[in-house]
């Protein structure tokens, strides 16, 4: 399960009360995600996640009257450690691993490749996924990032690897014979005995042995396409009722389409409620206040149903312009949700009574 949507509107939030959902209902389910700013870990209550899965103490969710009946493991991808088991997993032998792994070129390269966060995140979900030891995988997507950034990532990797940059350092005549000619060679050479860094050949080792992998990666990376557009994955899309997020919604459930990739519907999160109060207050809770604050008391509420109105029609808008998808409401908080006490509210409106009544509803 696949959890997208535009920056900030939840999808770390939904994806842990999602799988915290599942997990309590007794399947046993892995949550991963990409966030550096550590809001899964800490709303899950821990220090920090590391590069493979780690199961949380059911205790915690137990103290919160929530009873764990399946297992919930959580893990926060670690873009650089992913590629670098990647490349132990795909050299032929130990010296190439080596000699990639120590590469300048290559430490640089797997910070840098466009996607190559998305790449890693779905590879890791396909090792997650072929490990066979999980009933459910969540996926948390990157903050702020164009959530579409997912469903070319593979392909623009592949695209990246059998291109003709690779392909112009990978000639037989290496790269310091043809491609430079005589003058780069000389300030390469320059370079090399001013910094000490002999780029030339970082270069050149780097090529050679990625050139023996290529074909791995390219599988790789076919096979993570794959695993995308398979039918036991779902996208949910997350959004907030306002207007932005609602537009980037109804375009990314249109990619979704496009690309034919399975869409399982709409998480729409901090929906604001409507006050009961309607129009004036009454006028014993006036005497009550005073004046006044009776007054800002009237103006919030006013204020309030104003969003709430808002809320409403882009809901609306979103339901027509997807042909009345699956659409789950999960209200806004007055508190953040920062810790197993907030998913366990959130959850209740994804999974719990509450979530019954909305779809009904
Ligand atoms: N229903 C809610 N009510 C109140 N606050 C909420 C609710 N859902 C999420 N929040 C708060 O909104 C903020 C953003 O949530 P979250 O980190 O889950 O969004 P995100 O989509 O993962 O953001 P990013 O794109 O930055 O990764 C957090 O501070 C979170 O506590
Ligand atoms: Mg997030």
């Amino acid at each position: 399960m696949v959890c997208a949507g535009s920056g900030g509107v939840g999808k770390t939030t939904t994806a842990a009360a999602l799988a915290m959902g599942a997990a309590a209902d007794g399947a046993k389910v892995a949550v991963v995600t990409i966030d550096p700013a550590r809001r899964l870990a800490n709303s899950l209550g821990l220090e920090e996640l590391g590069n493979e899965p780690r199961l949380i103490d059911p205790e915690r969710f137990t103290e919160h009257g929530v009873d764990m009946r399946g297992e919930l493991w959580a893990l926060m991808l670690d873009a650089k450690r992913t590629f670098d088991e990647l490349i132990e997993h795909l050299a032929p032998d130990t010296r190439t691993r080596d000699e990639v792994l120590s590469n300048r070129i290559y430490k640089q390269l797997s910070n840098a490749v466009a996607g190559s966060q998305e790449f890693t995140a779905i590879a890791k979900l396909y090792d997650l996924d072929a490990s066979g030891e999980f009933d459910l995988l969540v996926l948390d997507t990157p903050p702020s990032r164009n959530a579409l950034d997912f469903l070319d990532a593979p392909e623009r990797l592949t695209g990246f690897f059998q291109g003709r940059a690779v392909k112009v350092f990978l000639r037989p005549a290496g790269f310091g014979g043809r491609i430079l000619g005589k003058g780069t060679g000389v300030a390469f050479g320059i370079l090399r005995r001013v910094t000490g860094v002999d780029l030339l050949n970082d270069l050149s080792v780097f090529f050679r042995a990625l050139g023996g992998m290529i074909d791995g990666f390219v599988a790789r990376a076919e096979r993570v396409g794959a695993l995308l557009a398979d039918p036991g994955t779902t996208f949910l899309i997350v959004t907030s009722p306002r207007h932005d997020p609602v537009e980037e919604a109804i375009f990314f459930h249109r990619k979704l389409r496009e690309a034919g990739m399975p869409f399982g519907g709409l998480v729409v999160n901090r929906v604001h409620a409507a006050p009961e109060l309607d129009g004036e207050l009454p006028g014993e809770l006036v005497e009550e206040l005073g004046e006044t604050l009776a007054g800002r008391v009237a103006t919030s509420a006013r204020e309030l149903a104003a969003l709430a109105a808002r809320d409403e029609r882009n809901i609306d808008h979103l339901r027509s312009s997807l042909d009345d998808p699956p659409l789950l409401v999960v209200p806004e908080r007055q508190d953040d949700v920062h810790d197993v006490e907030g998913l366990a509210h959130v959850r209740e409106h994804l999974w719990g009574a509450a979530a019954m009544q909305d779809s009904a509803a």
